[in-house]
C-alpha cells in the first residue's frame, strides 16, 4: 500500500539566520517547516539579534540557538553532522561574499564549511545591494558550488523602494527544500501538463465550464519540478499560485488548450493531460451578449478530442489522461486507454467524497498496460508522487 509522502517529514533542518530585515519572517518559516514535520535548529549571526530575537526562535523552534563560535567548541562539527540541509534565510549580502570566499569567522560560516550535504539560500536586501557587481559575482560563484538559490522577488522593499531584492515567500523557500531533498530522476524528461477547466462561450460574457480547480496538475507539475524535470504546465482558469520554475500558459477554451498543447507537444516526452476540458461546446457564440427575452434553448457541439488526436501520431510522447467518472467504471476507464492509445490512465470516482474536483486529496487507480494500482485517499501531492513513480518505473 503507498503512503502519504512527506518529503520534510523527520528531517533535521540547519537554519541559518543573517541580519536582514526579513529576519523576523524567519519565525514563520520555522512554524511551517515544523508543521511539515521538521526539526529545527537555529544559528543567528550576531547582527541578526538586531531583526529578530533569539528568543522567539527558540520559542518557534523548541530548540536551542546558537550563536557563538567559542561558547560551543564542536559545534560547527556536530551541528552540519547532524543536519539533513542546510537553509539561509534570509542571507545577506555579507554571508553569501563570505561562504562564496571560503571565510569562517563565525559559527554559521564555519558551519557552512564543514557541512556536506545540500545549502538553499534565500537572499534579501536592497536592490542596490543585489545588483552590485562584486555580490553577482559572489553569488554566481557560490551557486557553481551546487548551493540553491531561491528568490530574491522583486517588490516593494522594507527601505520604501521598488526592486528585485524581497526574500522569496515561505512556501517558495519550503519547496525548494523539498526539492532539494528530493530524488533527481526526472532529469531526461519534458513534461508537458494540462490543468485547470476550460471555458466554451455562449457569448462575450457567459460561457459553459466545470468545477476542476487545476490542484491535480499543479501538483504534478510541482513534484514533477522537485524531481528534476522540465515542465511546461498549460492552465485553464485557476486561482493556484503558479509552479515556480514551470513554463506557464494560461489558456481559456478548449480550442485553446487543443492549440497549445499542438504547439508544445513535439518537444516533450510525456504528456500529462489532467485537465477538464469540455466536452461540449455551444454550436454558436453570440458576438453580442445575448438579450434576456424569454427561456433560451442551447444547442451543443462535440469539443475536439485533444488526447485522441495526440494518440493518433506517429511519433508522439508518452501520454497520461484521466478518467473523472461517476461511480465505479474503472472498465470505461480501460476502454478509453485502449481506445485512444493511451500509456496510463488515472481514473477517479469523482462523487466519492474527498476525491475529484475541488479538494485537497483524491483516491485514483493508477491504469497501464501492464498493471492497475489501486491508491487510498491521499493528498494530491502524494497521487501526483505516485503517478511518477510509475512513469519512471515503466520508462527505466
Ligand atoms: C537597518 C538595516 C537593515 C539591513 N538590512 C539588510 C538586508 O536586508 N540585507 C543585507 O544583506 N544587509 C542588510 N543590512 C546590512 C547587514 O546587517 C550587515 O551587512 C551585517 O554585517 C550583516 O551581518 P551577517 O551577514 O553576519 O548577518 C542592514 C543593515 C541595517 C543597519
Amino acid at each position: 500500500m503507498k503512503k502519504e509522502r512527506k518529503i520534510l517529514k523527520d528531517k533535521s533542518i540547519l537554519l541559518g539566520v543573517t541580519g536582514g530585515v526579513a529576519a523576523y519572517k524567519s519565525v514563520d518559516l520555522i512554524r511551517r517547516l515544523r508543521e511539515e514535520g521538521s526539526s529545527v535548529t537555529v544559528i543567528m549571526t550576531d547582527a541578526a539579534k538586531y531583526f529578530a530575537t533569539s528568543l522567539s526562535l527558540e520559542v518557534a523552534s523548541q530548540n536551542k540557538v546558537y550563536s557563538d563560535l567559542f561558547s560551543y567548541p564542536m559545534a560547527h562539527i556536530n551541528l552540519p553532522a547532524d543536519a539533513d540541509i542546510m537553509v539561509i534565510a534570509p542571507a545577506t549580502a555579507n554571508i553569501i561574499g563570505k561562504l562564496a570566499n571560503g571565510i569562517a569567522d563565525n559559527l554559521l560560516s564555519t558551519c557552512f564549511l564543514s557541512f556536506r550535504g545540500k545549502t538553499v539560500i534565500a537572499p534579501s536586501m536592497n536592490w542596490r545591494m543585489y545588483e552590485n557587481p562584486i555580490f553577482q559575482e559572489n553569488l554566481r560563484h557560490l551557486l557553481s558550488h551546487g548551493v540553491v538559490q531561491v528568490g530574491p522577488e522583486k517588490g516593494s522593499l522594507a527601505c520604501g523602494e521598488e526592486g528585485t531584492g524581497r526574500m522569496a515567500d515561505i512556501p517558495d523557500i519550503i519547496e525548494s527544500i523539498k526539492a532539494s531533498l528530493s530524488k533527481k530522476d526526472l532529469l531526461n524528461e519534458k513534461i508537458l501538463i494540462t490543468a485547470g477547466p476550460t471555458r466554451e462561450y455562449l457569448d462575450p460574457v457567459r460561457f459553459i465550464s466545470n468545477r476542476s480547480s487545476g490542484r491535480m496538475g499543479y501538483a504534478i507539475a510541482r513534484a514533477a519540478l522537485r524531481r528534476g524535470a522540465r515542465v511546461t504546465l498549460i492552465s485553464g482558469n485557476s486561482s493556484l499560485e503558479r509552479p515556480t520554475g514551470a513554463n506557464f500558459i494560461s489558456v481559456d477554451t478548449s480550442a485553446d488548450m487543443l492549440n497549445a498543447v499542438n504547439n508544445e507537444m513535439d518537444s516533450s516526452t510525456v504528456l500529462i493531460m489532467s485537465a477538464a476540458v469540455s466536452d461540449f461546446m455551444p454550436v454558436k457564440k453570440s458576438t453580442n451578449k445575448i438579450e434576456k427575452s424569454g427561456n433560451l434553448f442551447l444547442r451543443l457541439k462535440l469539443t475536439p478530442d485533444i488526447i485522441s488526436g495526440v494518440g493518433k501520431k506517429r511519433t508522439r510522447p508518452f501520454i497520461i489522461g484521466f478518467a473523472a467518472e461517476s461511480g465505479e467504471r474503472i472498465k470505461r476507464a480501460k476502454k478509453k486507454l485502449k481506445e485512444k492509445n493511451m500509456d496510463m490512465i488515472i481514473f477517479n470516482n469523482v462523487t466519492e467524497t474527498g476525491s475529484g474536483f475541488d479538494t485537497d486529496t483524491n483516491r485514483v487507480v493508477i491504469i497501464d498496460r501492464k498493471k492497475e494500482t489501486k491508491l487510498p485517499l491521499m493528498s494530491k501531492n502524494s497521487v501526483a508522487d505516485a503517478i511518477l513513480d510509475r512513469l519512471t518505473e515503466i520508462r527505466a
